[in-house]
């Protein structure tokens, strides 16, 4: 017996932190994916091997976590303890760092294998569910878009709501991007938290960022039903400077894109829970794609070359 099962890794081009309150945002799964693998295991428990490149520390940060989203997936899928004696291994291309998916994209794929492994037959909305209730384990109450993107890959406008709106947005031609991470892992739980907490004090103020985060998603559809690049970089910097103004951004998220503005990236911003973990850059065609993530490197950071609004992720 023997399940496997893929999760897409994503980018949020805008609006995380506003979605959770219901701001639409949008979302791009990358090229780039995590496997899990799932096997007989001689003893009545659920044992995990995780065997992705991670950021230092990374793993061992988030190892609580991992184990109680687990455990929330196993309950979700109605698994028995009986039943648990499996062995998952996780494995792909998706670095496990924060911000760009690495939680979703592995609890979709565990879900998809757990569902291949026992004959479960589950549709794509299912593992989606699932996979939220196992994101609940790493961030307590996630808006639900990064599992969305984990879940069904390309292009998605995404509104959180009871229920959620999930809209593809489609690309005639997938854009090149450059991730930069900080090397820094950022607990997005702590990220989330203390946007709540400021908002509560701050009202006026978080009040008109957000309905500006609000119009800019509506500008950025246009702009990409417009395949109009400019415009997509140009909001892409705005947005950056709300989620500084929402103090979400670090030291060095604000070095990488800056960085990648000067070396000629349309826009830039963080990308995910902020506090450290990645950023993304607008990079259309390979050449300029090239450049910023050299000049990223350069300074001695990591980067990812990738497309968004590419179907199935960029597969
Ligand atoms: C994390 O990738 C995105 C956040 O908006 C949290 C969430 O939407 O659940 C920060």
């Amino acid at each position: 017996m023997k399940g496997e099962g893929i999760g897409f890794g994503k980018a949020i081009l805008f609006n995380e932190h506003f979605v959770v309150y219901g701001i639409p945002a949008i979302v791009s799964a990358i090229g780039k994916y995590t496997i899990a693998r799932v096997e007989p295991y001689n003893n009545s428990e659920t044992k995990l091997d995780d065997n992705r490149d991670a950021t230092p520390k990374y793993k061992e940060d988030k190892l609580k976590q991992q184990r109680d989203s687990l455990n929330r997936m196993l309950k979700a899928m109605d698994i028995e303890a009986s039943k648990k004696g499996v062995k998952i291994e996780l494995a792909g291309n998706l670095y496990a760092a924060s911000g760009i998916g690495a939680s979703a994209a592995s609890c979709v794929a565990i879900a998809r294998a757990l569902s291949e492994y026992f004959n479960l037959n589950l549709s794509d909305d299912e593992i989606n569910n699932i996979a939220y209730e196992g994101e609940k384990g790493y961030h307590g109450t996630p808006s639900g878009i990064d599992n969305t993107a984990s879940t069904y890959g390309g292009l998605i406008w995404f509104e959180k709501g009871n229920p959620n709106t999930m809209e593809r947005i489609s690309l005639p031609n997938p854009i090149e991007i450059v991730i930069g991470n900080t090397g820094k892992v950022a607990d997005t739980a702590v990220a989330v938290a203390g946007v709540r907490e400021r908002k509560e004090k701050h009202h006026e103020k978080y009040h008109k960022i957000f309905e500006r985060a609000r119009n800019i998603a509506f500008l950025a559809r246009r702009a990409f039903q417009d395949e109009d690049h400019e415009e997509i970089g140009k909001l892409m910097n705005e947005n950056h400077k709300l989620l500084q103004q929402i103090e979400v951004s670090s030291r060095e998220l604000d070095f990488l894109v800056n960085i990648a503005r000067e070396y000629g990236a349309l826009g830039a911003k963080l990308t995910g829970g902020g506090l450290g973990g990645n950023m993304i850059a607008l990079t259309p065609e390979k050449e300029l794609q090239e450049k910023v993530a050299n000049a990223i490197e350069k300074e001695g950071f990591q980067t990812v070359k990738t497309v968004i609004g590419a179907s199935r992720g960029g597969l």
